[in-house]
């Protein structure tokens, strides 16, 4: 069948223009960590989904992940019922389609999420190119988590339809969604956003289009003062860690997530704020952080940041 979006009426809102729009259809670029994890809580929340990579083997291990993913979700969930779990998989299954070409993809789409690599003149040619062949009332939005979500907008036509929609890493299991408005976004695409937010399960909480958003902001400044810390010799690292989870409540140390994160995604969003604000002591790098990634010691992920991992 055609997919037509649907409009739904905001409260007691009479006027067309006050009429915010039902995200049915979505777009999800980028099948990799985030996107994959985007496109299986879209679709199983109802959601027609189409994930978009460049190959499709790397969308077969997308899709592979996503399927592990939701039997794990569905186990929990679906505990005594598992004949209910089996259909909530199959349908979500159903509701999820992959493309490796976004600009065939996108014309029947309501809401296009780009999760692809961290970088401002991709994103932006991406955002150019999909400008052309999604219909109007589309919403664009990116999930970076250290770019400015501005600077995007402006590589299209439709700045009032872009916004920010970041979400969190494990998506399935991170309740939060950060929807970030830029000077140019309209509220009823913020309304369409927020209410997007809320219909795949998500707690959103809004901020402007500042470096960090929220929960970055206060997140790195925080593990680049506690590297500071270590690299003063006032403290060890195991003790610092220790420190914050008992004495702060806090899951993890600041050095078992910076090496969780990776050392290299750390450093890039810190250097990329430091060149916006060269003069913030709080955005200062840190040569000890600078050296372990230069040894490829990237946490993690490569066994070896501020820990050995085996
Ligand atoms: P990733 O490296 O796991 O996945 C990126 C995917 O995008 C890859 O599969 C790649 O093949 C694909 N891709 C790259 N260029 C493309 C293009 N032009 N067209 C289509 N597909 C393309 O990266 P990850 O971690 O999922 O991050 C994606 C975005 O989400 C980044 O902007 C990142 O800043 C943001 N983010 C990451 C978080 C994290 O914890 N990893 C948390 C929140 C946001």
């Amino acid at each position: 069948p055609p997919r037509h979006f649907v409009r739904a009426a905001s409260s007691d809102a009479a006027t067309a223009a006050a009429k915010k729009l039902l995200i049915k259809h979505v777009t999800i670029i980028g099948g990799g960590l985030m996107g994959a994890g985007i496109a299986q809580v879209a679709a199983a929340s109802g959601h027609t989904v189409v994930l978009v990579d460049q190959s499709d083997e790397i969308l077969k291990k997308s899709t592979k992940g996503i399927e592990e993913s939701l039997k794990r979700v569905t186990k929990k969930k679906f505990a005594d019922k598992p004949e209910a779990g089996a259909e909530f998989i199959k349908k979500t299954l159903k509701n999820l389609t992959t493309s490796t070409d976004a600009a065939s993809v996108v014309h029947s789409t309501d809401l296009v999420i780009e999760a692809i690599v961290e970088n401002l003149e991709v994103k932006n040619e991406l955002f150019k190119r999909l400008d052309k062949f999604a219909p109007e009332h589309t919403i664009f939005a990116s999930n970076t988590s250290s770019l400015q979500i501005t600077k995007m907008a402006n590589a299209t036509t439709r700045q009032d339809r872009f916004g920010g929609l970041h979400f969190f890493n494990p998506v399935p299991m991170m309740k939060l969604v950060e929807v970030i408005k830029t000077p140019m976004t309209s509220q009823k695409t913020f309304e369409s956003l927020v209410d997007f937010s809320k219909a795949v399960g998500k707690s959103p909480v809004s901020c402007k289009d500042t470096p960090g958003f929220i929960v970055n902001r206060l997140l790195v400044p925080y593990m680049m003062e506690a590297v500071r810390l270590f690299e003063r010799g006032d403290a060890s690292k195991e003790d610092i860690d220790v420190a914050m989870k008992l004495g702060a409540g806090y899951p993890m140390g600041p050095f078992e997530l910076l090496d969780y994160v990776g050392l290299d995604t750390s450093k890039y969003i810190i250097d990329g704020w430091h060149s916006l604000e060269p003069n913030n002591p709080l955005f200062a790098p840190s040569p000890l952080l600078n050296k372990l990634v230069e040894e490829k010691k990237l946490g993690k992920k490569t066994g070896e940041g501020f820990y050995k991992y085996k």
